[in-house]
C-alpha cells in the first residue's frame, strides 16, 4: 500500500510534540557527547544537528566551539533548546523544519549529526540524501540509531505488538543495521563505518521507567492514547516488565544498558 509520507509526517510530528520529550532528553547527554568526538568536531567548524529535540548533540557541538545549528519539527522543544543555549551562552541557531527537506544550501556543513532523531523521519531514502547533501564534501555524518536487538530494539517491537497499524510506514530498523545503513549511504559516500555501544538510562523503579516511556517518548504516548483502558494496562505492564529484565541495578532502582548503533558517514 502506497505511503502517504506528509501524512505520517505529519501524525509523527504530533506525536513528539505530545510527550514531554525534553525532560527526557538529558539521559541522552552521552551518546551525543560522544558522537562529536567521534566526528572529530573542532572549534570553528559548522555543525547541523537533524532532529535536536531540546538541543542535546548541537549544544555539546557549540561547547567545543563549533557554530552549531539544531532542527528539528517541533517547535516547543526548540524553545527548550533556546533556554539551555542562552543559560550557557553558546548562541546555538535553532531552525523549525523536517529532516526530509533540510531548509540548508547544498554543501553548507562541516559535520551534520543526528542522535536518535533522523532515524524516525518516515521517507529513509529521502532523509539520507538531504543529510548528505547539506555536508561539504569530505565531511562527516555522524548518526545513532537504534538496532532490532537490545533494550530499544525490543522496546519498539513490544510497542508494535499494541498499535494500529500504520499505513506504509518503512521498519525504523533499516537504520540500526549495516545492511539497511549502507543501502541508505552507499552511493554518496567513500565510507559508513558502524560501530555498536551502549548508554545507560537511570529511573527510580521499574515501573517509573514504563511512566517515563509513556509520559516523555510522544510516539509511545501516542499509542497509548489509541488504545482502550484494558490494553493501556496490559502495554503498561509489557513495559515494565521490559525495565525489569534489562536492569541491572538493585535495590528498587533501575540502570538499563541501551545497545545503539553510532554511524560515521564521510562524504567523497
Ligand atoms: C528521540 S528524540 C532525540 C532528540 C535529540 N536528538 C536528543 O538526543 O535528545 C527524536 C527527535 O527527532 C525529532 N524528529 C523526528 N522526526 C523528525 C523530522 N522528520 N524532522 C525533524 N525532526 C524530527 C523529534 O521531534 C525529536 O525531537
Amino acid at each position: 500500500m502506497a505511503a502517504d509520507l506528509p501524512q505520517l509526517t505529519d501524525e509523527q510530528r504530533k506525536a513528539w510534540s505530545a510527550g514531554d520529550f525534553a525532560a527526557f532528553a538529558p539521559q541522552l547527554l552521552e551518546p551525543s557527547e560522544q558522537l562529536c568526538e567521534s566526528v572529530a568536531a573542532r572549534a570553528g567548524q559548522l555543525v547541523l544537528d537533524v532532529g535536536t529535540g531540546s538541543g542535546n548533540t548541537a549544544l555539546a557541538a557549540a561547547r567545543r566551539g563549533c557554530r552549531a545549528a539544531g532542527l528539528d519539527f517541533v517547535r516547543p522543544l526548540l524553545a527548550r533548546a533556546r533556554e539551555r543555549s542562552a543559560a550557557e551562552g553558546l548562541g546555538l541557531q535553532l531552525v523549525e523544519g523536517d529532516a526530509q527537506a533540510l531548509p540548508f544550501p547544498d554543501e553548507t556543513f562541516d559535520a551534520v549529526v543526528s542522535v536518535f532523531g533522523a532515524m524516525f523521519a518516515p521517507d529513509q531514502e529521502r532523509t539520507a540524501s538531504e543529510l548528505l547533501r547539506v555536508c561539504k564534501r569530505g565531511g562527516a555524518i555522524g548518526v545513532t540509531s537504534f538496532p532490532p536487538s537490545g533494550f530499544a530494539g525490543e522496546l519498539f517491537r513490544i510497542t508494535a505488538r499494541f498499535a494500529p497499524p500504520t499505513r506504509g510506514a518503512q521498519p525504523v530498523f533499516r537504520w540500526g543495521t549495516r545492511d539497511g545503513l549502507e543501502r541508505l549511504f552507499g552511493d554518496g559516500a567513500v565510507s559508513v563505518d558502524v560501530r555498536t555501544r551502549h548508554f545507560r538510562l537511570r529511573f527510580l523503579s521499574n515501573q517509573q521507567g514504563a511512566e517515563v516511556f509513556r509520559t516523555a517518548f510522544g510516539p509511545i504516548g501516542m499509542v497509548f492514547s489509541k488504545i482502550g483502558q484494558g490494553r493501556q494496562a496490559r502495554l503498561e505492564e509489557a513495559l515494565t516488565e521490559h525495565v525489569a529484565r534489562y536492569n541491572e541495578a538493585g535495590g528498587g532502582s533501575a540502570v538499563v544498558p541501551v545497545e545503539y548503533l553510532e554511524v560515521i558517514v564521510r562524504k567523497g
